[in-house]
């Protein structure tokens, strides 16, 4: 079998993916033209060419307005529909998906309008595809400690369909020591714990993460290498990293896919696992970051089967169904 071939038919999870950064330049425009939103653009094809970043902020500015079309509950239902039904087309089995609440409640937008259409896809999923997934409620870090209380209070009517609680968006300038007690009150709460780190900040943010957010994943984290005694400590707890290639390339994190260290952090004994984190304005789905991968880097059978492997040890699945999971990675 192809090394293609492989990476569609093997089931994957995928646990690093921003719902609102999985929307269509097409959605975008229908949505648009249903709201009467205006756009900064005049067709599809130029809000395509406008994807064109060189950094993580140049990337947010345009992320945060293109999000600015979604308004009802049938929109968060239809975005949430199009990636579960990509993730069906991909074998993604099992996926655990960020939200930005912030995005949307500052628009007047509230939990009621866009929990329900999450929801009803996720559910439609499950049933259509056999799908399971998780939601991950991440904080606005450019945004106030207060601010985040106040959407951990607000998200209170849903904390049984939430697993999870995140920090993303402008890193630089915003370490996670500045969320220590939002962080502390969510794990009160009984939720897992993730935070963006060492994705464009150092690897002193990681160790933020870790000691003071108490983090139970760290997304991205490549910038660790930069610290041996962290590398060290995230192999021996195996803390797991969600690694997201064609993500580092568009944000010019790296300046070429052969630079990519995923390699020799697995080589390393870290658990590393691969994802997309806004596919839509990347370049790629989940597939495509593994075929990036494998076109720039000499990557075997072996190694893809145990990325895959690894993407569901570093879930927040139970652990009967990580083993069911790897049982058929396994097997295929
Ligand atoms: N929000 C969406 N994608 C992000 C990324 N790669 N880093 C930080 N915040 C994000
Ligand atoms: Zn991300």
């Amino acid at each position: 079998m192809s090394l293609s071939s492989i990476i569609k038919n093997i089931p994957k999870a995928e646990l690093h993916l921003h719902i609102e950064g999985s929307l269509t330049p097409e959605l975008m425009w229908r949505l648009a033209e249903k709201h009467s939103v205006s756009l900064p653009y005049q067709s599809v094809e130029e809000i395509e060419a406008a994807y064109n970043f060189k950094d993580l902020q140049s990337f947010l500015d345009i992320y945060y307005a293109g999000a600015g079309v979604l308004i009802d509950e049938d929109d968060f239902f239809a975005l949430m529909w199009e990636y579960l039904s990509k993730c069906h087309q991909e074998n993604i089995v099992h996926t655990e998906i960020m939200f930005d609440p912030q995005t949307h409640t500052e628009r007047g937008i509230g939990f009621d309008v866009f929990m329900p259409g999450f929801l009803k896809a996720m559910q439609k999923a499950q049933d259509e595809f056999g799908i399971s997934s998780f939601l991950i409620m991440s904080f606005l870090r450019h945004l106030p400690e207060s601010a985040a209380f106040e959407t951990l209070a607000a998200a209170e009517p849903y904390y049984e369909h939430i697993k999870a609680v995140g920090l993303d968006s402008s890193e630089l300038g915003h370490p996670p020591s500045k969320f220590e007690r939002v962080f502390k009150k969510a794990k009160q709460l009984g939720f897992k714990i993730v935070a963006h780190a060492g994705e464009e900040g150092p690897a002193s943010y990681i160790w933020e993460a870790l000691e003071l957010l108490g983090v139970d994943r760290i997304d991205h984290g490549v910038r660790c290498q930069e610290d041996e005694k962290l590398m060290e400590y995230l192999k021996d707890k195996q803390i797991p990293l969600t690694v997201c290639p064609l993500s580092n390339l568009k944000l010019c994190v790296i300046d070429d896919m052969k630079q990519h260290n995923i390699v020799s952090l697995l080589e390393a004994g870290l658990l590393v696992t691969v994802n997309s984190d806004d596919p839509t304005y990347f370049g790629g789905f989940l597939n495509a970051n593994f075929e990036a991968l494998a076109d720039a880097l000499s990557i075997s059978e072996e190694t893809i089967k145990k990325l895959a492997v690894n993407s569901f040890k570093a879930s927040f699945l139970s652990n009967a169904d990580k083993d069911k999971h790897i049982d058929k990675v396994v097997a295929a």
